[in-house]
C-alpha cells in the first residue's frame, strides 16, 4: 500500500507540463496572430499536413522539430483549430 502511494506520487511528479502554450506564445504567435488571424490554416489542409509542416517549415515558415519532442505537433495544431 506505501509502496502503491509512493509510486502515485512519483507518476505524478514525473508527468510532463504541457508546453504547447508557450511554445505557441514563444516561437508562433509573431506570424501566425493570437487567434489565427494573420496568418491562418488553410481549409484544404488537413491535420497530418499541418503536423508535418510545423516540423520541417513551409515558405517563409522555418522548421522546429529541433524543438519539438513526440507528440507535440499534433497538440500546437490542435490547439491553433481550438483558437482559430
Ligand atoms: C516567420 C513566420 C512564421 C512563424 C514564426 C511560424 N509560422 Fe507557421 N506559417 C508561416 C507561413 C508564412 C505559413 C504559410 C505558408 C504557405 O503559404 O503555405 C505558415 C503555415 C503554417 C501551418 C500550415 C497552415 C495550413 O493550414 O496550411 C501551420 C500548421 C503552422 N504554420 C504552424 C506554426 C506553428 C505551430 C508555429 C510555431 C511553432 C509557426 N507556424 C511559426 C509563418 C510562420
Amino acid at each position: 500500500m506505501i509502496l502503491l502511494m509512493i509510486l502515485a506520487t512519483l507518476a505524478i511528479a514525473d508527468e510532463p507540463v504541457d508546453r504547447t502554450e508557450s511554445i505557441y506564445a514563444s516561437y508562433c504567435v509573431s506570424c501566425h496572430g493570437e487567434s489565427i488571424d494573420k496568418i491562418p490554416l488553410k481549409p484544404e489542409t488537413t491535420t497530418e499536413d499541418r503536423v508535418a509542416i510545423i516540423g520541417a517549415g513551409v515558405g517563409a515558415m522555418p522548421p522546429y522539430n529541433w524543438i519539438l519532442q513526440d507528440g507535440e505537433a499534433e497538440k500546437l495544431v490542435k490547439y491553433m483549430e481550438s483558437i482559430k
